[in-house]
């Protein structure tokens, strides 16, 4: 296999002209940018360097993932590249770690020893909003007459902490919105038009108390009601601008998917989720409660209209989510007559459990019961939030099908967390 990576510091613009043997569309010449701050070892495969273009997989096309070594986009990538993708990864490990990158190598490698081809992992340490960068990086994968071997992107980099976004909205806006714009601008001009979107539940907002499933009609980019927060506002404009855009000029198809609640962790234990700072989403902090990081779990509220009282969700093991990403690429390439060309879809399972049926599940997972108290209502939380998941079904052939009692398992595989009477 051949990886690439370099940091944003490496991509100076000139590096790519002034080398006597880089041309763009030779992926061996990258080798011949300056990466003083690259870490060899880890990053390039020495046996690949004698190879030609040819002799790699590397003359199919790419996905470009955004956000491509965090909780949702490591497993997206991960899902593409068992398929048989060649990815380039654009991360500015801001929330992600490098040892995520190397872990998918080593899960690429030995899926895919004694194949012929192995899929091709580049990856750039630079934010999707540093114009300039991103330009030279999309530079080298330049295909004469103005298209590109970059056949589509997914698009994780975003900023998504609620009570964050309260206190910083600008820096929201700024990243998840203004980014965007920036974003696709440069795509367009290099006529990278195949786009998936990481959006969210959030843009129900409060629609979502109404207890019935949440269709992806009751919000589109003519409006919405009841978001509480900025985090959720900047999902809903991105996914309104992204629609103008489709109108606009019919090459584009854009996707938006719509996240509920993801959870779980690849089943090999290799990948999981691994934020930065404190969490606030319930399954990293029932974690905490079970390694006795946290004496107890607060559950927020036992008075909800539901059968136990607690909120329900409808959680996603985040393996099922990912594999929906790969769905909508490939719907989204070939996209013609059958759908618009700015499409919504939710990724639920269209199931909810409560707070309390999670914590049963873990506790029956690990061999003991995990400390809890109830306590009242989280601002802005909503009772019931559960997908209609039916649209995604009918035009993406896409179901999850793995069960929450599944994601625990996979958790505590990762953290390698000891059982009880196991
Ligand atoms: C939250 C975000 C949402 C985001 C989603 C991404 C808020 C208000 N909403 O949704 O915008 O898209 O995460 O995953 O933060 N719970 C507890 N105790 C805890 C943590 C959570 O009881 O320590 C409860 C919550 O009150 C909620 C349920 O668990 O009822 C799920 O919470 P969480 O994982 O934070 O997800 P959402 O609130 O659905």
């Amino acid at each position: 296999m051949s990886s690439l990576a370099f940091r944003s510091a490496d991509l100076k613009p000139t590096s790519f002209t002034s080398s006597g043997t880089s041309t763009p569309n030779s992926p061996n010449s990258y080798f011949s940018v300056p990466t003083p701050l690259a870490e060899r070892s880890l990053l390039l495969n020495d046996a690949d360097e004698g190879k030609t273009f040819e002799d790699s997989h590397s003359a199919d096309g790419f996905t470009l993932i955004t956000g491509g070594l965090g909780f949702i986009g490591s497993h997206t990538t991960w899902e593409l590249l068992k398929d048989g993708h060649n990815v380039v990864i654009i991360d500015n490990l801001s929330n992600s770690y490098l040892t995520v990158l190397e872990r998918l190598r080593q899960m690429t490698n030995a899926s895919f020893a004694g194949s012929k081809f192995t899929p091709q992992i580049d990856f750039f340490e630079a934010d999707y909003r540093d114009s300039r960068t991103m330009r030279s990086v999309l530079a080298r994968y330049n295909l004469p007459l103005g298209s590109s071997r970059i056949t589509g992107v997914i698009h994780f980099a975003a900023y998504k902490a609620v009570e964050e976004s309260i206190r910083h909205p600008l820096r929201y806006y700024a990243n998840n919105v203004a980014g965007l714009v920036d974003f696709c601008a440069l795509l367009g001009d290099l006529s990278i038009k195949t786009f998936i979107f990481s959006s969210s539940a959030t843009v129900y907002g409060e629609l979502a108390n109404s207890g019935e499933k949440l269709s992806e009609d009751m919000v589109d980019s003519k409006g919405c009601r009841g978001l509480t927060n900025p985090y959720g506002r900047t999902k809903w404009m991105c996914e309104a601008i992204l629609s103008d855009l489709a109108q606009s000029d019919p090459a584009w198809n854009i996707f938006a998917l719509r996240y509920f609640n993801p959870v779980g962790c690849d089943v090999t234990g290799l990948l999981g989720e691994d934020p930065r700072g404190t969490p606030n989403n319930l399954m990293p902090v029932l974690i905490q409660a079970v390694t006795a990081e946290r004496s107890v779990l607060s559950i927020y509220g036992s008075d909800w209209d539901t059968r136990d009282g607690t909120a329900i969700r409808d959680f996603i093991h985040v393996s099922d989510l990912a594999r929906g990403h790969l769905a909508a690429r490939e719907a989204a390439t070939r996209t013609s007559s059958t759908l618009k060309r700015f499409q919504v879809f939710n990724l639920g399972t269209g199931n909810g459990q409560t707070v309390t049926e999670v914590v049963a599940a873990m506790s029956s997972v690990i061999g003991r019961t995990v400390p809890t108290e109830l306590i009242g209502r989280r601002h802005g939380d909503v009772g019931i939030c559960i997908a209609d998941a039916s649209k995604a079904a009918k035009f993406l052939a896409w179901t999850a099908c793995k069960t929450v009692r599944q994601s625990c398992r996979d958790i505590v595989r990762f953290l390698k967390i000891e059982v009880s009477g196991g």
